[in-house]
């Protein structure tokens, strides 16, 4: 059977339906005196719905007060404040906007010391469950297949953990970073299993670049040579997509 696939004709009428559906699961938490846990991506996919999110904000009055977020992955080793961590991206495209509370952000810690990475990520696990879990888990997908930066060769029940990144991610990455010799080597991500513990995930791709890897994610054998297969065991997934990146399905 397949995963669910919602195709819509380009990635901003997309992003806003996922950006509504957030902010309905932000509302009914609210009505009941709960948190909302949303777990996040960076890239290019989900920034329109990061966008809309602050629209809604400034516009329409969502408020954040009770929101916790996890972020997905960070690169290793990173600094907070240089321009290509993901602290950085998301305050530039969502935190600094909205009315969050920033001890309720919760991303990779990028500047940890190679021996604390294991207990680090041990605490990211105990502190996502310790919220009662993910609501919903944004995810973008990467050209080697990788959700988050679990990479060719992920397990389907890995956890939190410091990973090597693949050479693709890196040529991709090479832009952001001036040159794939500046491209940290490693990355802290949740696992395949953090993330099929969430209870709603939205895998979001955009644009011709994307159709072959999504034309496997979602056809293809499950398979760690491609991890974002793994998705096709989950009952709770969504592949959001535009045209562009349907036309191999
Ligand atoms: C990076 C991120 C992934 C993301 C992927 C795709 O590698 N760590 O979480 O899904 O890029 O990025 P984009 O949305 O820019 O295509």
């Amino acid at each position: 059977e397949k995963v669910p696939v919602k195709i819509y004709p380009n990635d901003t009428e997309a992003s806003l339906d996922v950006a509504k559906r957030i902010a309905i699961i932000i509302k009914q938490k609210q009505a009941k005196g709960k948190t909302a846990v949303l777990g996040l991506a960076t890239g290019v996919s989900p920034i329109k719905v990061y966008t809309e999110l602050i629209r809604l904000h400034k516009e329409e009055g969502l408020s954040f007060k009770n929101v916790v977020t996890f972020n997905l992955d960070e690169y290793y080793p990173i600094q907070p404040n240089s321009a290509q961590s993901y602290v950085r991206f998301m305050k530039e495209h969502l935190f600094d906007h909205v009315d969050i509370d920033m001890a309720n952000v919760n991303i990779p810690d990028g500047t940890l010391a190679e021996q604390d990475i294991a207990a680090f990520c041990m605490a990211y696990e105990q502190k996502i469950n310790s919220y009662g879990g993910i609501d919903v888990q944004l995810l973008g997908i990467g050209r080697t297949g990788h959700i988050g930066f679990n990479e060719p060769g992920s397990a389907p029940n890995s956890g939190t953990r410091l990973v090597t990144l693949n050479n693709l991610t890196r040529r991709d990455a090479s832009k952001d970073f001036g040159g794939k010799e500046n491209v940290p080597t490693k990355a802290i991500t949740m696992g395949i299993g953090t993330i099929f513990k969430a209870r709603e995930i939205i895998l979001l791709a955009w644009n011709g670049k994307k159709a072959s890897i999504i034309k496997k994610a979602i056809e293809g054998e499950i398979s760690p040579d491609v991890p974002a297969t793994y998705l096709q065991n989950s009952d709770n997934v969504e592949f959001i997509i535009d045209r562009d990146a349907s036309v191999d399905l």
